[in-house]
Parts: structure tokens; C-alpha cells; sequence
């Protein structure tokens, strides 16, 4: 770990469903430029700590600084304009919009025109849209979805369909990218190519991304440091090989994955 100051710096958060505590007293720093796992089983709690981060669900209590300041109150819109993107576990696109449109609508969210230059048809309207439209195809060609662009998002095959929300998360210029299950429904061959996009779009976006994935190859080939967390508690922190040998989550966690492989 480095001395700088943690780009995201979470320090003792709880959250409490009912009578269920889905997250305690867990604590997570992440350097600029870290590429970050979060693994660990079903229900530990990793979907909720994103939707903490991300502005979804209120912690009750603990602090959540990113560039040094406090994220507390700030809905996910502001979040997202704090410079957090993320991708979710149960894919959310606009199934009935093309490709493209589902990468380049979320960058209309601040048009740089009036309304009256909109509602008048002006040409700086449909020189602003062609712009967006060219960089949103830039994030597809990386992203190899360029020959679909014109195919409504719904269509695409699972595999392709994460992808995309990955380009639309690229797209509103994150400096932190938080992946839920990116390779979730992905065969081999799928998730090896995904292990070199994202270790791609790491180096060319000088991104810092924290990664929740159960494809535990996938972690240790991108993840210098990783996070494991059971029953909503922080279980483990070290690099790949500390944690592949660590027996409490060898007990809690892989020993179990490896079972079922
Ligand atoms: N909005 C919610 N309301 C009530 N319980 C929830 C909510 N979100 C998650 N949970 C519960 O919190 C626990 C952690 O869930 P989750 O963060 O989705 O786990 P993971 O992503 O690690 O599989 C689970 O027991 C889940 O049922
Ligand atoms: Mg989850």
C-alpha cells in the first residue's frame, strides 16, 4: 500500500437492513491507479458496498471520502458527477435503444446547449450531437461492440451486453470504476478476453478499478491487492498470493470455489 492519500478511503461503515447487518464496521482504502478485487461468497455483502459507494443505499454509519471529500448525502447522480462509474450485477441497459444510443444518451445528461437552440433545430444542436455520437463510438470500438452499434442493446448476447455497460460507464469519464461480476454468465474463452480489455482500458484510461468477480482467475491475473469479505465482515486483505494461502479464506471462501470447479 502506498503512502498517498486513498483516491477512495471508506472507513468503518455499517449498514443495516432490518435486523440484518449487511455491512460491518468494514474499512477499504484504494490508491489512484490500484486495480482492486472484492471477492468473497454469496450475500457477504459486495453488491452493497458498491451501492454505498455509489450513492444506492445509505450507510448508518461510517465515513466514505473519495478525493478527500465526503460522499455522505450526495445522491448517485452526483456520485457519478464525483467521477464514480460502475457497472452493475444485474445488467441494466436500455434494452429497446441501439448500442450506440445507450452509450452516447448518458452523455447528453449536461447538453452544451440551451433548450432554445434545442427546440429550434439550430446547427450547433446537431454539431454537438455528432461529436457526442463519434466519441460515444470510440468507447465501442474499444470495447469491440463497434459492428452492433446500430443492434438494440436487448439483442445482444450476454456476453456483449456487459461489455456494453462497461463502454457506458467509460463514457461519462470515470477516475474510479467499480465492476460488479463483469464476467458473471461468460465462458473461458469470453473471460480471457476480458482479462485483456480490462487490463487495457486500466493502462489507456489511467483508471483505479475495484472488481467484484467469483471467476477467481480473473482477480488474481488483474488485482494487485484484494479484499475479502464474509457475512458482511472484512475477512482478508493482500495480494493475490497472500490471499490464495490465507486459511480463513481458504475455509470461507475458495475452498469451496475450487470444489465446484
Ligand atoms: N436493499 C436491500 N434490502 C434488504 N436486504 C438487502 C438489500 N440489498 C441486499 N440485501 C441483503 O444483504 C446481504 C448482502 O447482499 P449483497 O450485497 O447483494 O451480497 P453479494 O453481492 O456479496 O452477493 C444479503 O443477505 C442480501 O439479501
Ligand atoms: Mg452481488
Amino acid at each position: 500500500m502506498t503512502k498517498q492519500t486513498p483516491l477512495l478511503d471508506v472507513s468503518r461503515m455499517n449498514i443495516v437492513f432490518g435486523g440484518l447487518r449487511a455491512i460491518e464496521n468494514v474499512s477499504v482504502q484504494v490508491s489512484e491507479d490500484e486495480f482492486i478485487g472484492l471477492i468473497g461468497p454469496n450475500g457477504a455483502g459486495k453488491t452493497t458496498f458498491f451501492n454505498a459507494i455509489t450513492g444506492y443505499v445509505k450507510p448508518s454509519c461510517g465515513e466514505i471520502l473519495f478525493d478527500g471529500k465526503s460522499l455522505a448525502r450526495k445522491p448517485p447522480s452526483k456520485i457519478a458527477n464525483c467521477g464514480i462509474s460502475r457497472t452493475f450485477q444485474n445488467i441494466r441497459l436500455f434494452p429497446k435503444m441501439t448500442v450506440l444510443e445507450n452509450v452516447s444518451t448518458p452523455m447528453h445528461s449536461t447538453p452544451k446547449y440551451s433548450v432554445w437552440a434545442a427546440m429550434l433545430g439550430l446547427p450547433v444542436v446537431k454539431r454537438v450531437q455528432a461529436e457526442t455520437d463519434r466519441r460515444a463510438m470510440e468507447f465501442l470500438e474499444i470495447l469491440g461492440l463497434g459492428e452492433h452499434k446500430n443492434r438494440q442493446a436487448g439483442t445482444l448476447p450476454y456476453g456483449l451486453q456487459r461489455r456494453l455497460e462497461i463502454a457506458r460507464a467509460l463514457a461519462a469519464s470515470p477516475k474510479l470504476l467499480l465492476l460488479d461480476e463483469p464476467a458473471a454468465g461468460m465462458n473461458n474463452d469470453e473471460c480471457s478476453e476480458l482479462i485483456e480489455l480490462l487490463r487495457e482500458i486500466h493502462k489507456m484510461f489511467s483508471l483505479t478499478v475495484m472488481m467484484i468477480e467469483h471467476h477467481i482467475d480473473i482477480v488474481l491475473k488483474l488485482c494487485s491487492r484484494i479484499y475479502v469479505l464474509n457475512l458482511g465482515q472484512l475477512l482478508a486483505e493482500g495480494t493475490p498470493k497472500q490471499i490464495q494461502t490465507d486459511p480463513k479464506v481458504i475455509k470461507a471462501y475458495l475452498g469451496e470455489r475450487r470444489r465446484k470447479a
